[in-house]
């Protein structure tokens, strides 16, 4: 069973003046996907904080995905991307454009999250708008497909699947 941390960046949030539906939401969906929740965090939308969480996660060795909601759009506040990318090692941009790509059809306002998705050590980040609707429109969309390419980066698996299978019937 793969971990999942969910992070998310909230200022009002983190003082109490929102509930967190997004946190809810993700981690009810990862679930049902059949993901272990290892930790749920919330901090200010602060770039520094946000790191250290995702350093302290991966390098704790905690969870295999972190999934982070909020602080992808325009507000001076809003950090997520320079945080995640202040702790990345390598990029897997595919999956921050595939969530771009399905939430087009959706709203056109999709082409404003700012959402990235790298790999730190064996732990996949990847960051989801901050509105409850945009979390589930995405997990839904990209949960599926990530179990693959965890168990490639986690060493679970050596290869693609299908590859294997192919191999095996020649
Ligand atoms: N993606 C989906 N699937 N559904 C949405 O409702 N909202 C968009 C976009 N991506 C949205 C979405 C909007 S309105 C914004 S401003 C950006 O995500 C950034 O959201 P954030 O600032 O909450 O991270």
């Amino acid at each position: 069973m793969f971990k999942v941390a969910i992070l998310t960046a909230s200022d009002k949030g983190f003082t109490g003046q929102r509930e967190d539906i997004s946190t809810q939401v993700a981690r009810e969906l990862a679930q049902e996907a059949g993901y272990e929740v290892a930790c749920c965090t919330l901090l200010p939308d602060e770039r520094d904080q946000l790191a250290a969480e995702m350093r302290r996660i991966c390098d704790g060795g905690l969870a295999d995905l972190i999934l982070t909601t909020g602080g992808t759009g325009f507000s001076p506040r809003d950090c997520m991307p320079e945080a995640t990318m202040d702790v990345a090692e390598r990029i897997a941009p595919g999956i921050a454009e595939a969530m771009r790509y399905s939430s087009m059809n959706i709203t056109k306002r999709a082409m404003l999250s700012r959402a990235v998705s790298v790999i730190r050590g064996s732990t996949l980040i990847i960051n989801l708008p901050g509105s409850p609707k945009a979390v589930r429109e995405n997990l839904t969309f990209i949960l599926p497909e990530l179990r693959h390419g965890l168990e490639i980066l986690t060493g679970r698996a050596h290869d693609c699947a299908r590859t294997e299978q192919k191999e095996r019937e020649l």
